[in-house]
Protein backbone atom coordinates (compact mmCIF):
# COMPACT_ATOMS: atom_id res chain seq x y z
CA UNK A 1 0.00 0.00 0.00
CA UNK A 2 1.10 3.72 -0.38
CA UNK A 3 1.37 3.67 3.42
CA UNK A 4 3.65 2.31 5.94
CA UNK A 5 3.24 -0.75 8.50
CA UNK A 6 1.01 1.75 10.75
CA UNK A 7 -1.49 2.59 7.62
CA UNK A 8 -2.66 5.77 7.20
CA UNK A 9 -2.46 8.27 10.62
CA UNK A 10 -3.92 11.34 12.04
CA UNK A 11 -2.40 13.70 14.23
CA UNK A 12 -4.29 15.76 17.24
CA UNK A 13 -3.03 18.65 19.22
CA UNK A 14 -4.87 18.62 22.39
CA UNK A 15 -4.23 22.02 24.01
CA UNK A 16 -5.51 22.15 27.76
CA UNK A 17 -5.40 24.37 30.76
CA UNK A 18 -2.34 22.35 32.67
CA UNK A 19 -0.78 20.73 29.51
CA UNK A 20 -0.74 19.72 25.95
CA UNK A 21 0.01 16.54 24.26
CA UNK A 22 0.10 15.85 20.44
CA UNK A 23 -1.48 12.00 19.90
CA UNK A 24 -0.93 10.12 16.82
CA UNK A 25 -3.66 7.55 16.38
CA UNK A 26 -4.56 5.07 13.51
CA UNK A 27 -6.70 7.14 11.04
CA UNK A 28 -10.47 6.17 11.93
CA UNK A 29 -9.44 4.25 15.46
CA UNK A 30 -9.06 4.96 19.03
CA UNK A 31 -5.73 3.36 18.32
CA UNK A 32 -2.56 5.48 19.55
CA UNK A 33 0.27 4.70 17.28
CA UNK A 34 2.69 7.56 19.74
CA UNK A 35 2.25 10.31 22.00
CA UNK A 36 3.98 12.92 23.78
CA UNK A 37 2.85 15.38 26.44
CA UNK A 38 4.23 18.44 28.28
CA UNK A 39 3.02 20.46 31.00
CA UNK A 40 2.13 24.15 30.37
CA UNK A 41 2.69 27.06 32.87
CA UNK A 42 0.57 29.17 34.42
CA UNK A 43 0.96 32.87 35.60
CA UNK A 44 -0.47 34.73 38.29
CA UNK A 45 -0.20 38.34 38.36
CA UNK A 46 -2.51 39.24 40.76
CA UNK A 47 -5.05 37.68 43.04
CA UNK A 48 -7.62 36.36 40.46
CA UNK A 49 -5.48 36.66 37.48
CA UNK A 50 -4.63 33.67 35.09
CA UNK A 51 -2.35 34.15 32.20
CA UNK A 52 -0.39 32.02 29.82
CA UNK A 53 2.44 33.23 27.49
CA UNK A 54 1.28 32.59 23.83
CA UNK A 55 4.37 31.95 22.42
CA UNK A 56 4.87 29.09 25.12
CA UNK A 57 1.83 28.13 24.42
CA UNK A 58 3.11 27.38 20.74
CA UNK A 59 7.00 25.25 22.05
CA UNK A 60 4.82 23.06 23.83
CA UNK A 61 2.69 22.56 21.29
CA UNK A 62 5.19 22.63 18.74
CA UNK A 63 7.95 20.28 21.40
CA UNK A 64 4.92 17.93 21.34
CA UNK A 65 4.75 17.66 17.20
CA UNK A 66 8.40 17.02 17.47
CA UNK A 67 8.84 14.09 19.83
CA UNK A 68 5.89 12.33 19.21
CA UNK A 69 6.43 12.11 15.45
CA UNK A 70 10.40 11.04 16.66
CA UNK A 71 8.87 8.24 18.75
CA UNK A 72 6.70 7.35 15.37
CA UNK A 73 9.77 7.14 13.52
CA UNK A 74 11.41 5.20 16.07
CA UNK A 75 8.72 2.80 16.02
CA UNK A 76 8.96 2.06 12.40
CA UNK A 77 6.79 4.90 11.11
CA UNK A 78 6.94 7.71 9.16
CA UNK A 79 5.62 11.10 9.31
CA UNK A 80 4.53 10.82 6.01
CA UNK A 81 1.80 8.70 6.75
CA UNK A 82 -0.24 10.93 8.75
CA UNK A 83 -2.48 12.51 6.35
CA UNK A 84 -4.18 15.13 8.75
CA UNK A 85 -4.17 17.20 11.76
CA UNK A 86 -7.30 17.80 14.49
CA UNK A 87 -6.93 20.29 16.81
CA UNK A 88 -8.70 20.85 20.31
CA UNK A 89 -8.34 23.61 23.13
CA UNK A 90 -8.75 24.83 26.40
CA UNK A 91 -11.86 27.44 25.22
CA UNK A 92 -12.51 30.96 25.58
CA UNK A 93 -9.13 31.87 27.05
CA UNK A 94 -8.22 34.96 24.91
CA UNK A 95 -4.92 35.72 22.87
CA UNK A 96 -4.45 39.39 20.82
CA UNK A 97 -1.58 39.51 18.08
CA UNK A 98 -0.26 41.53 15.44
CA UNK A 99 -1.19 40.40 11.91
CA UNK A 100 2.14 42.04 10.69
CA UNK A 101 4.75 40.51 13.21
CA UNK A 102 2.92 37.69 14.70
CA UNK A 103 3.60 38.98 18.05
CA UNK A 104 1.46 38.72 21.04
CA UNK A 105 0.45 42.07 21.82
CA UNK A 106 -0.42 40.81 25.85
CA UNK A 107 -0.27 37.62 27.46
CA UNK A 108 -3.15 34.78 27.15
CA UNK A 109 -6.19 35.60 29.17
CA UNK A 110 -7.08 32.10 30.70
CA UNK A 111 -10.60 31.30 31.11
CA UNK A 112 -10.18 31.20 34.57
CA UNK A 113 -9.25 34.75 35.04
CA UNK A 114 -11.38 37.01 37.08
CA UNK A 115 -9.98 40.51 36.35
CA UNK A 116 -13.39 41.29 34.61
CA UNK A 117 -15.37 40.90 37.24
CA UNK A 118 -15.45 44.73 37.01
CA UNK A 119 -15.75 45.49 33.44
CA UNK A 120 -19.16 42.66 33.77
CA UNK A 121 -20.27 45.45 36.46
CA UNK A 122 -19.98 48.15 33.97
CA UNK A 123 -21.80 46.34 31.27
CA UNK A 124 -24.36 45.67 33.26
CA UNK A 125 -25.15 49.23 33.71
CA UNK A 126 -25.79 49.26 30.05
CA UNK A 127 -28.51 46.53 29.79
CA UNK A 128 -31.49 48.34 28.46
CA UNK A 129 -34.12 49.20 31.31
CA UNK A 130 -31.69 49.04 33.69
CA UNK A 131 -32.75 45.54 34.64
CA UNK A 132 -29.02 44.64 35.29
CA UNK A 133 -30.19 40.96 33.76
CA UNK A 134 -27.36 39.18 33.24
CA UNK A 135 -29.33 36.55 30.83
CA UNK A 136 -29.90 39.69 28.73
CA UNK A 137 -27.39 38.65 25.25
CA UNK A 138 -28.68 34.73 26.47
CA UNK A 139 -31.36 34.43 23.63
CA UNK A 140 -28.74 35.79 20.87
CA UNK A 141 -25.64 33.79 22.07
CA UNK A 142 -26.67 30.92 24.47
CA UNK A 143 -24.44 32.63 27.61
CA UNK A 144 -25.09 34.83 30.83
CA UNK A 145 -22.62 38.04 30.62
CA UNK A 146 -19.54 36.38 32.86
CA UNK A 147 -15.77 37.15 33.27
CA UNK A 148 -15.22 33.09 31.86
CA UNK A 149 -16.24 34.34 27.84
CA UNK A 150 -13.84 35.70 25.72
CA UNK A 151 -15.49 39.13 24.22
CA UNK A 152 -15.57 40.31 28.04
CA UNK A 153 -11.89 39.86 28.33
CA UNK A 154 -11.17 40.86 24.86
CA UNK A 155 -13.27 44.32 26.38
CA UNK A 156 -10.54 44.68 28.73
CA UNK A 157 -7.82 44.34 26.54
CA UNK A 158 -9.05 47.18 24.36
CA UNK A 159 -10.01 49.38 27.52
CA UNK A 160 -6.36 48.75 29.41
CA UNK A 161 -3.33 48.15 27.10
CA UNK A 162 -2.67 50.71 24.48
CA UNK A 163 -0.39 48.32 22.38
CA UNK A 164 -4.08 46.48 21.22
CA UNK A 165 -5.58 50.19 20.91
CA UNK A 166 -3.41 51.36 18.73
CA UNK A 167 -3.05 47.57 17.04
CA UNK A 168 -7.02 47.91 16.60
CA UNK A 169 -6.97 51.34 14.53
CA UNK A 170 -3.88 50.22 12.55
CA UNK A 171 -6.28 47.02 11.56
CA UNK A 172 -3.29 45.15 12.17
CA UNK A 173 -4.94 43.71 15.43
CA UNK A 174 -6.12 39.88 15.84
CA UNK A 175 -8.28 38.12 18.17
CA UNK A 176 -8.20 34.65 18.76
CA UNK A 177 -9.02 31.55 21.05
CA UNK A 178 -6.07 29.18 21.16
CA UNK A 179 -7.43 27.36 18.18
CA UNK A 180 -7.17 29.91 16.55
CA UNK A 181 -3.81 31.22 17.78
CA UNK A 182 -2.32 27.47 16.89
CA UNK A 183 -3.83 27.34 13.42
CA UNK A 184 -2.71 30.45 12.53
CA UNK A 185 1.20 29.85 13.22
CA UNK A 186 0.97 26.24 12.04
CA UNK A 187 -0.20 27.65 8.28
CA UNK A 188 2.71 30.09 7.67
CA UNK A 189 1.86 33.18 11.13
CA UNK A 190 2.79 36.42 9.44
CA UNK A 191 3.90 34.52 5.86
CA UNK A 192 -0.12 33.93 4.79
CA UNK A 193 -1.32 32.40 8.23
CA UNK A 194 -4.90 31.09 8.12
CA UNK A 195 -6.93 33.24 10.55
CA UNK A 196 -10.00 30.78 11.64
CA UNK A 197 -11.63 29.54 14.17
CA UNK A 198 -14.58 26.93 14.40
CA UNK A 199 -18.07 26.85 15.26
CA UNK A 200 -17.69 25.55 18.44
CA UNK A 201 -14.67 27.62 19.72
CA UNK A 202 -17.07 30.54 18.63
CA UNK A 203 -19.80 29.38 20.42
CA UNK A 204 -18.07 30.12 24.04
CA UNK A 205 -16.40 34.07 23.02
CA UNK A 206 -20.13 35.68 22.96
CA UNK A 207 -19.77 37.43 19.90
CA UNK A 208 -21.29 34.79 17.64
CA UNK A 209 -25.21 34.10 17.11
CA UNK A 210 -26.16 31.13 18.06
CA UNK A 211 -28.24 30.80 15.45
CA UNK A 212 -27.25 31.39 12.45
CA UNK A 213 -23.78 30.62 13.61
CA UNK A 214 -21.88 33.95 12.30
CA UNK A 215 -20.53 37.15 14.52
CA UNK A 216 -23.09 39.03 15.68
CA UNK A 217 -23.50 42.96 15.30
CA UNK A 218 -25.30 43.36 18.32
CA UNK A 219 -23.01 41.35 20.41
CA UNK A 220 -20.11 43.25 18.90
CA UNK A 221 -21.31 46.41 19.38
CA UNK A 222 -22.59 45.82 23.12
CA UNK A 223 -18.73 44.44 23.55
CA UNK A 224 -17.13 47.57 21.33
CA UNK A 225 -15.37 45.14 19.23
CA UNK A 226 -14.32 46.23 15.65
CA UNK A 227 -15.03 43.06 13.05
CA UNK A 228 -11.60 43.65 11.89
CA UNK A 229 -9.59 41.53 14.57
CA UNK A 230 -12.43 38.47 14.56
CA UNK A 231 -11.54 35.01 12.76
CA UNK A 232 -13.03 33.31 9.97
CA UNK A 233 -15.62 31.39 11.64
CA UNK A 234 -15.21 27.29 9.67
CA UNK A 235 -16.95 24.22 10.55
CA UNK A 236 -15.56 21.94 13.09
CA UNK A 237 -14.82 19.86 10.08
CA UNK A 238 -13.08 20.86 6.51
CA UNK A 239 -9.75 21.11 5.67
CA UNK A 240 -8.65 24.97 6.96
CA UNK A 241 -4.75 25.23 5.85
CA UNK A 242 -1.80 23.29 5.70
CA UNK A 243 1.04 22.87 8.15
CA UNK A 244 4.03 25.29 6.91
CA UNK A 245 7.16 23.99 8.30
CA UNK A 246 8.37 21.13 10.53
CA UNK A 247 7.78 17.35 10.49
CA UNK A 248 4.66 17.83 9.06
CA UNK A 249 4.92 20.34 6.67
CA UNK A 250 1.94 20.44 3.88
CA UNK A 251 -0.17 18.07 6.58
CA UNK A 252 -3.83 19.59 6.26
CA UNK A 253 -5.04 20.59 9.68
CA UNK A 254 -8.74 19.45 8.72
CA UNK A 255 -10.42 19.17 12.41
CA UNK A 256 -10.79 21.81 15.36
CA UNK A 257 -13.08 22.20 18.17
CA UNK A 258 -13.09 23.09 22.21
CA UNK A 259 -11.79 20.46 23.82
CA UNK A 260 -14.79 19.82 25.72
CA UNK A 261 -17.27 19.63 22.28
CA UNK A 262 -14.20 17.07 21.23
CA UNK A 263 -14.68 14.83 24.22
CA UNK A 264 -18.41 15.01 23.49
CA UNK A 265 -17.43 13.43 19.73
CA UNK A 266 -14.59 11.20 21.11
CA UNK A 267 -17.23 9.44 23.73
CA UNK A 268 -19.25 8.44 21.08
CA UNK A 269 -22.00 10.67 22.27
CA UNK A 270 -23.30 11.37 18.40
CA UNK A 271 -27.15 10.72 18.91
CA UNK A 272 -29.59 13.12 20.83
CA UNK A 273 -29.78 12.51 24.33
CA UNK A 274 -26.15 11.26 25.08
CA UNK A 275 -24.15 13.37 27.70
CA UNK A 276 -20.43 12.86 29.13
CA UNK A 277 -18.64 14.72 31.85
CA UNK A 278 -14.69 15.69 31.65
CA UNK A 279 -13.20 16.00 35.15
CA UNK A 280 -10.00 18.08 33.66
CA UNK A 281 -9.18 21.48 35.44
CA UNK A 282 -12.55 22.42 35.46
CA UNK A 283 -15.24 19.48 34.69
CA UNK A 284 -17.83 20.32 32.01
CA UNK A 285 -20.73 18.11 31.27
CA UNK A 286 -22.02 18.60 28.24
CA UNK A 287 -25.76 17.04 26.47
CA UNK A 288 -26.09 16.49 22.80
CA UNK A 289 -29.84 18.09 21.76
CA UNK A 290 -29.05 17.21 18.46
CA UNK A 291 -30.44 20.19 16.22
CA UNK A 292 -32.50 21.58 18.57
CA UNK A 293 -31.24 24.56 20.84
CA UNK A 294 -32.71 24.30 24.06
CA UNK A 295 -32.59 27.47 26.07
CA UNK A 296 -32.13 26.99 29.66
CA UNK A 297 -34.08 28.26 32.62
CA UNK A 298 -31.91 26.66 35.18
CA UNK A 299 -28.33 28.05 34.25
CA UNK A 300 -27.32 25.82 32.08
CA UNK A 301 -25.70 27.22 28.26
CA UNK A 302 -26.41 26.67 25.15
CA UNK A 303 -23.86 25.54 22.80
CA UNK A 304 -22.77 24.37 19.78
CA UNK A 305 -21.74 20.64 20.16
CA UNK A 306 -19.90 20.41 16.51
CA UNK A 307 -20.75 20.76 12.73
CA UNK A 308 -19.60 18.31 10.79
CA UNK A 309 -18.45 19.87 7.09
CA UNK A 310 -19.51 23.31 6.11
CA UNK A 311 -22.78 22.06 4.60
CA UNK A 312 -23.82 19.96 7.37
CA UNK A 313 -26.80 20.76 10.71
CA UNK A 314 -24.78 22.07 13.48
CA UNK A 315 -25.17 19.78 16.87
CA UNK A 316 -26.09 21.81 19.54
CA UNK A 317 -25.60 20.80 23.65
CA UNK A 318 -26.40 21.67 27.08
CA UNK A 319 -23.63 22.56 28.85
CA UNK A 320 -23.08 22.48 32.48
CA UNK A 321 -19.39 24.06 33.41
CA UNK A 322 -17.76 23.77 37.07
CA UNK A 323 -14.62 26.02 37.30
CA UNK A 324 -12.72 23.78 39.99
CA UNK A 325 -12.77 20.01 39.95
CA UNK A 326 -9.03 18.70 39.09
CA UNK A 327 -7.64 22.20 40.63
CA UNK A 328 -8.97 21.97 43.79
CA UNK A 329 -6.58 18.91 44.46
CA UNK A 330 -3.78 21.73 42.97
CA UNK A 331 -4.09 23.94 45.12
CA UNK A 332 -4.70 21.57 48.15
CA UNK A 333 -1.14 20.53 47.30
CA UNK A 334 0.81 24.04 46.34
CA UNK A 335 -0.96 26.57 48.67
CA UNK A 336 -2.20 24.45 51.55
CA UNK A 337 -0.03 21.49 51.50
CA UNK A 338 -2.05 18.53 52.15
CA UNK A 339 -1.17 16.02 49.70
CA UNK A 340 2.14 16.00 47.33
CA UNK A 341 0.43 14.96 44.64
CA UNK A 342 -3.37 14.56 43.09
CA UNK A 343 -2.52 10.82 42.54
CA UNK A 344 -2.58 10.33 46.46
CA UNK A 345 -5.58 12.15 47.03
CA UNK A 346 -7.56 8.32 46.58
CA UNK A 347 -5.63 7.13 49.50
CA UNK A 348 -5.52 9.75 51.19
CA UNK A 349 -9.45 10.59 51.13
CA UNK A 350 -10.02 6.42 51.60
CA UNK A 351 -8.51 7.14 55.27
CA UNK A 352 -11.53 9.87 56.22
CA UNK A 353 -13.44 8.60 58.95
CA UNK A 354 -16.88 8.20 58.17
CA UNK A 355 -18.95 9.75 60.33
CA UNK A 356 -17.14 13.56 58.93
CA UNK A 357 -19.88 15.56 57.46
CA UNK A 358 -17.35 18.10 55.38
CA UNK A 359 -18.63 19.95 52.81
CA UNK A 360 -15.90 21.83 50.81
CA UNK A 361 -17.09 24.76 48.14
CA UNK A 362 -14.29 25.12 45.85
CA UNK A 363 -15.72 28.33 44.59
CA UNK A 364 -12.17 29.95 44.21
CA UNK A 365 -13.26 32.10 40.89
CA UNK A 366 -17.03 32.64 41.65
CA UNK A 367 -19.48 29.90 41.08
CA UNK A 368 -20.09 28.74 37.50
CA UNK A 369 -23.22 26.42 36.17
CA UNK A 370 -26.11 26.61 37.45
CA UNK A 371 -25.59 29.79 39.60
CA UNK A 372 -23.42 31.86 37.74
CA UNK A 373 -22.46 33.88 40.68
CA UNK A 374 -19.00 35.85 40.32
CA UNK A 375 -19.17 36.87 43.85
CA UNK A 376 -18.62 33.41 45.73
CA UNK A 377 -15.74 32.29 47.56
CA UNK A 378 -14.57 29.23 48.97
CA UNK A 379 -15.97 27.77 52.08
CA UNK A 380 -15.49 24.60 54.13
CA UNK A 381 -18.27 23.95 56.57
CA UNK A 382 -18.99 21.26 58.91
CA UNK A 383 -15.90 21.15 60.89
CA UNK A 384 -15.18 19.18 63.86
CA UNK A 385 -12.82 18.21 66.49
CA UNK A 386 -12.73 14.85 64.65
CA UNK A 387 -12.09 16.53 61.26
CA UNK A 388 -8.65 16.22 60.01
CA UNK A 389 -7.23 16.66 56.51
CA UNK A 390 -7.91 13.23 55.21
CA UNK A 391 -11.53 14.88 55.36
CA UNK A 392 -10.48 18.11 53.22
CA UNK A 393 -9.24 16.00 51.04
CA UNK A 394 -12.38 13.90 50.77
CA UNK A 395 -14.22 16.93 50.80
CA UNK A 396 -12.74 18.39 47.72
CA UNK A 397 -13.15 15.35 46.11
CA UNK A 398 -16.99 15.23 46.74
CA UNK A 399 -17.22 18.80 45.66
CA UNK A 400 -16.75 17.78 41.83
CA UNK A 401 -19.65 15.48 42.29
CA UNK A 402 -22.23 17.79 44.40
CA UNK A 403 -21.46 20.01 40.98
CA UNK A 404 -21.76 17.86 38.70
CA UNK A 405 -25.37 16.49 40.68
CA UNK A 406 -26.37 20.12 40.57
CA UNK A 407 -26.04 20.33 36.51
CA UNK A 408 -27.69 16.83 36.07
CA UNK A 409 -30.59 18.29 38.07
CA UNK A 410 -30.87 21.22 35.66
CA UNK A 411 -30.71 19.09 33.01
CA UNK A 412 -33.29 16.60 33.36
CA UNK A 413 -35.36 19.37 34.33
CA UNK A 414 -34.52 21.37 31.05
CA UNK A 415 -34.86 18.36 28.82
CA UNK A 416 -37.69 16.94 30.49
CA UNK A 417 -36.23 13.18 29.91
CA UNK A 418 -34.23 12.25 32.98
CA UNK A 419 -30.42 10.99 31.71
CA UNK A 420 -30.32 7.15 31.65
CA UNK A 421 -26.59 7.36 31.94
CA UNK A 422 -23.50 9.62 32.17
CA UNK A 423 -20.40 8.56 30.04
CA UNK A 424 -16.83 10.08 32.14
CA UNK A 425 -13.63 10.60 31.17
CA UNK A 426 -10.82 13.06 32.43
CA UNK A 427 -7.75 12.52 34.60
CA UNK A 428 -9.91 12.41 37.62
CA UNK A 429 -12.19 9.19 36.23
CA UNK A 430 -8.97 7.42 37.46
CA UNK A 431 -9.74 7.74 40.89
CA UNK A 432 -12.18 5.25 41.45
CA UNK A 433 -13.29 6.47 44.65
CA UNK A 434 -14.63 9.89 43.33
CA UNK A 435 -16.52 7.56 40.08
CA UNK A 436 -18.11 5.72 43.06
CA UNK A 437 -19.07 9.34 44.92
CA UNK A 438 -20.71 10.48 41.75
CA UNK A 439 -22.76 7.25 41.09
CA UNK A 440 -23.83 7.19 44.60
CA UNK A 441 -24.82 10.95 44.07
CA UNK A 442 -26.42 11.36 41.02
CA UNK A 443 -28.19 8.13 41.61
CA UNK A 444 -27.59 6.77 38.02
CA UNK A 445 -24.48 4.78 36.10
CA UNK A 446 -21.64 6.19 35.97
CA UNK A 447 -19.70 4.23 32.73
CA UNK A 448 -15.81 5.40 32.36
CA UNK A 449 -14.92 5.20 28.77
CA UNK A 450 -12.29 1.98 27.90
CA UNK A 451 -10.07 4.63 26.40
CA UNK A 452 -9.70 7.78 28.16
CA UNK A 453 -8.15 10.39 25.94
CA UNK A 454 -12.08 10.89 24.46
CA UNK A 455 -10.69 14.96 23.97
CA UNK A 456 -7.70 14.00 21.60
CA UNK A 457 -9.91 11.17 19.67
CA UNK A 458 -12.62 13.85 18.78
CA UNK A 459 -9.85 16.46 17.13
CA UNK A 460 -8.84 13.34 15.31
CA UNK A 461 -11.77 11.84 13.77
CA UNK A 462 -12.89 15.58 13.07
CA UNK A 463 -9.60 15.74 10.85
CA UNK A 464 -10.10 12.68 9.47
CA UNK A 465 -14.32 13.43 8.36
CA UNK A 466 -11.89 16.42 7.34
CA UNK A 467 -10.47 14.76 4.77
CA UNK A 468 -12.80 11.34 4.45
CA UNK A 469 -16.18 13.58 4.27
CA UNK A 470 -18.09 10.31 3.06
CA UNK A 471 -17.51 8.80 6.49
CA UNK A 472 -18.31 11.73 8.41
CA UNK A 473 -20.03 11.00 11.84
CA UNK A 474 -19.73 7.91 11.49
CA UNK A 475 -18.89 6.25 15.41
CA UNK A 476 -16.23 3.64 15.48
CA UNK A 477 -16.13 0.41 17.91
CA UNK A 478 -14.96 1.18 21.37
CA UNK A 479 -13.90 -1.11 23.98
CA UNK A 480 -16.12 -0.59 26.66
CA UNK A 481 -15.05 0.61 30.16
CA UNK A 482 -15.54 0.44 33.87
CA UNK A 483 -19.38 1.12 35.34
CA UNK A 484 -19.68 2.06 38.69
CA UNK A 485 -23.72 1.74 40.34
CA UNK A 486 -25.09 3.88 43.30
CA UNK A 487 -24.22 1.82 46.61
CA UNK A 488 -26.60 4.27 48.51
CA UNK A 489 -30.58 4.93 49.29
CA UNK A 490 -32.60 7.62 48.16
CA UNK A 491 -32.64 9.05 51.53
CA UNK A 492 -29.07 9.40 52.17
CA UNK A 493 -27.78 10.68 48.86
CA UNK A 494 -30.85 13.56 49.23
CA UNK A 495 -28.97 14.34 53.09
CA UNK A 496 -25.89 14.58 51.63
CA UNK A 497 -26.94 16.75 48.56
CA UNK A 498 -28.75 18.90 50.81
CA UNK A 499 -25.33 19.61 53.19
CA UNK A 500 -23.69 21.17 49.50
CA UNK A 501 -26.81 22.94 49.38
CA UNK A 502 -26.44 24.34 52.62
CA UNK A 503 -22.54 25.47 52.07
CA UNK A 504 -23.08 26.58 48.25
CA UNK A 505 -25.82 29.36 50.33
CA UNK A 506 -23.22 30.34 52.64
CA UNK A 507 -20.48 30.78 49.56
CA UNK A 508 -22.34 33.12 47.82
CA UNK A 509 -22.37 36.93 48.39
CA UNK A 510 -18.05 36.76 49.82
CA UNK A 511 -16.64 38.85 47.61
CA UNK A 512 -18.90 42.34 47.37
O1 LIG B 1 -13.93 26.04 29.16
C1 LIG B 1 -12.65 25.71 29.61
C2 LIG B 1 -12.30 24.31 29.21
O2 LIG B 1 -12.33 24.18 27.82
C3 LIG B 1 -10.97 23.92 29.83
O3 LIG B 1 -10.83 22.55 29.85
O4 LIG B 1 -9.72 20.42 30.31
O5 LIG B 1 -8.42 22.50 30.46
O6 LIG B 1 -10.17 21.94 32.18
P1 LIG B 1 -9.71 21.83 30.78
Amino acid sequence: SEYGKFGPLIGAIDEGTSSARFIIFKANSSEVVAYHQKELEQIFPQEGWVEQDPNAILEVVTTCIQKAVESLVSLGGSAKDIIAVGVTNQRETTIVWDRSTGKPLHNAIVWLDMRTSSTIDKLLDTVPNKTRNKNYLKPLCGLPLSPYFSAVKLRWLSDNVDAIKNAMKKGTCCFGTVDTWIIWNLTGGPNDGKHVTDVTNASRTMMMNIENLDWDPLLLKFFEVPKSVLPEIKSSSEVYGYIADGPLKGVPIAGCLGDQQAALVGQMCLQKGQAKATYGTGCFVLYNTGDIRVNSGRGLLTTVAYQLGSKSQPHYALEGSVAVAGAALGWLRDNIGLLESAKDSQGIAEKATENGSVVFVPAFSGLYAPYWRQDARGVICGISEDTNSNHIVKAALEAVCFQVRDILDAMNEDCGIPLQLLKVDGGMTSNALVMQMQADLIGINVIKAGFTESTALGAALCAYWGVEPSKQGSPIPMTSGTTYTSLITDDERDMRYKQWKMAVDRSLGWEQ
